[in-house]
């Protein structure tokens, strides 16, 4: 998930294990570097963390060179392994390629390859790539970065590359779309990171490529930037960095949890990325397609999981028995192992966990399996425990959450458990045609609509100042925003340990109720789609009893802006879509009320990432 590279007049090896190193909060599960010196291309890769890569090349390569490429990689295509690590050489040797991204049409690309005489040691859809690139220079004799642009006019899916070839061994050639990717100008030298952070103590002078560009970068020769559709060419612009290493490895953001909740439109799209076929009405998920049968079936799904993967289970019961008509079950991993659940070899298990490595989790997932359930995981970590000891699965391919309070991890798995629902449904006959392909169209819109839902967050943040000193809040949302009311309440709670309650809007007459008074702040999920009047006739009930009511509403919404004392708007979609929308502005009222009380937000007390015990 980190690309570096170097070429000019100094030692490479130490800028580009250091530069990996700064990477490291990308997340990672293997790492690799190839050296050029003057004579040979080395190439070393390990499995595990960059000090291991760096054992490694100890006793394997010298490290001398003043040209290198190093790489951590988070799996996509492939376990994370030795031979699946970057960088990738062609099958002659001559060209190695380090890459972040994902190559969708990589298997048949492959087939053509290897029908060509191409010969592949990993699982990998970036040594494809090398390899179509060596065969496109080969065949056609071009100099390698025609052979790159001509490749990327082939390849659907989203990278940042760079390539060297050791037959022309004074240049890179670099390319962007989708992911990341910077180039640090020095005096007669150049540095490549997938952000600023490897190279700031050397040049503080950087270009960002922009999506469908590529470049030349030569030792002693000025950059040339090109776009790689029609070949223009692109004037650099060099920006002078102001910011330092803690604000570039957060992306300029304050804190890691912002930067990932603005980082879910693309998150999301990452999601759905070469499984949502709108065009030809299609859904593709090989964990799915390889298993339908168990899931056709199914007498019932029970989804296990904890803390905010709970509530995406949630979420997805209603979507799995609104749309496909299975019925579900949704359980605290921690109470299913313990209570002696009932579980026979007819039910599907979906786990789901960020980490993949959640102790209660894992339990559930050991009890089920043993019990003879077929058991799939969702999972954002690749890779990991609960990735390896499920039957099959689905990555959320959000990258990696560092923040404590999950985000984008929440959106992804709710994208990713609404395909597989909507795949069900189709499969089953559940839902007609028109509906079907109207839920595609409307899930690709969702990362834009996300984008829209941002915009607000000026506005929250006055509505956090405003709150921010209230002892109690309340969140109500019924049917599908019911999960999203618990996960609001969570996030605050989380952040800023405000105590916070989610519940369902007409549970509140039966308990919560007795708490309403004007020190209450209640945030209500009153969108368009969905019980609208019903939750309306709750707001009128907080404010009969003077609560302070937020309301989330949709879009131009004049009613409950009449009865609230704020309103925060989100984007129309369908109810099943719409959590997605309205957990945004929760998040951000969350954490700027943790701001301005100033807490730790991406490591909040006693709370754990990844929470391996017990
Ligand atoms: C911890 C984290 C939560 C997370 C939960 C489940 O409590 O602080 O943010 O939701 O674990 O984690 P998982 O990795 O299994 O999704």
């Amino acid at each position: 998930c980190g690309i570096v590279g170097y070429i000019g007049h100094r030692e490479a090896f130490p800028i580009i294990i250091e530069g990996l190193k700064r990477l490291e909060y990308r997340g990672y599960d293997s790492a690799g570097i190839a050296l050029y010196d003057g004579k040979d291309l080395k190439v070393c890769k390990a499995k595990g963390k960059v000090a291991d890569l760096e054992a490694r090349v100890d006793s394997e390569i010298t490290k001398n060179g003043t040209i290198g490429i190093g790489h951590t990689r988070w799996a996509t295509h492939g376990v994370p392994n030795d031979v699946n690590a970057h960088p990738h050489s062609s099958n002659s040797g001559d060209l190695v390629i380090i890459h972040n991204g994902i190559i969708e049409n990589y298997v048949s690309l492959k087939k053509e390859l290897s029908k060509r005489g191409y010969i592949f040691k990993s699982d990998t859809d970036t040594e494809v790539l090398i390899n179509l690139i060596e065969d496109i220079k080969l065949k056609e004799n071009l100099k390698l970065g025609k052979a790159v642009q001509v490749a990327l006019n082939q390849v659907v899916g989203a990278y940042a590359i760079a390539v060297f070839d050791k037959k022309k061994p004074d240049e890179i050639v670099i390319a962007k779309l989708g992911s990341p990717l910077a180039v640090g100008v020095g005096d007669n030298e150049f540095f490549i990171a997938s952000d600023a952070s490897p190279f700031i103590e050397y040049t503080k002078n950087a270009i960002y490529l922009e999506d469908e560009e590529m470049a030349i970068v030569r030792i002693n020769k000025p950059i040339k930037i090109r776009k790689i559709k029609d070949d223009s060419l692109v004037d650099p612009y060099i920006q002078e960095l102001q910011m330092n290493l803690e604000q570039i490895e957060k992306g300029g953001y304050d804190h890691f949890m912002l930067k990932e909740i603005y980082e879910q439109p693309d998150a999301i799209r990452d999601t759905y990325r070469g499984r949502l076929l709108v065009k030809e009405g299609i859904i593709r998920m090989a964990g799915i397609d390889d298993n339908i049968e168990k899931f056709i079936n199914a007498d019932r799904i029970i989804i296990v999981a904890c803390g905010t993967s709970w509530h995406a289970g949630l979420v997805a019961e209603y979507i799995f028995e609104d749309i496909a008509r299975i019925p579900v079950e949704v359980e605290y991993a921690s109470e299913f192992r313990y209570r002696n659940p009932v579980i026979t070899k007819k039910d599907v298990v979906i786990a789901i966990s960020q980490s993949g490595e959640t102790a209660d989790t894992l339990a559930a997932i050991k009890l089920a399996k043993a019990n003879g359930a077929f058991v799939f995981g969702v999972c954002n970590v690749v890779g990991s425990t609960i990735a390896r000891e499920t039957h099959a699965g689905a990555y959320t391919h959000a990258g990696p959450e560092i923040g404590v309070a999950s985000t984008k991890a929440f959106t992804t798995q709710i994208t990713l458990l609404t395909l597989i629902a909507l795949k069900l449904a189709k499969v089953k006959g559940e839902i007609s045609n028109s509906d079907y392909r109207y839920h595609l169209q409307e899930l690709e819109l969702i990362p834009e609509k996300v984008a829209k839902a941002l915009k607000s967050e000026d506005h929250i943040k006055m509505i956090a100042e405003k709150y921010k000193n209230a002892k109690n809040f309340l969140y109500l949302g019924r049917g599908y925003n019911f999960p999203v009311a618990l996960e609001g309440a969570l996030k605050l709670k989380e952040i800023s340990y405000i105590h916070a309650e989610g519940y369902p809007a007409a549970e509140m007459k039966h308990g919560p109720i007795a708490l309403i008074d004007e020190n209450m702040p209640v945030v209500v999920i009153a969108t368009k789609k969905g019980h609208y009047e019903k939750v309306v006739s709750n707001i009128e009930e907080i404010k009969a009893r003077q609560g302070k009511i937020i309301g989330i509403v949709t879009e131009g919404d004049e009613n409950v802006k009449s009865l609230a004392d704020y309103v925060i708007e989100v984007p129309e979609s369908l109810e099943s879509l719409s959590p997605l929308l309205t957990t945004i502005p929760l998040q951000l009222l969350s954490y700027h009320i943790a701001v301005m009380l100033n807490r730790n937000v991406d490591q909040p007390r006693n709370l754990a990432k990844s929470v391996t015990v017990e």
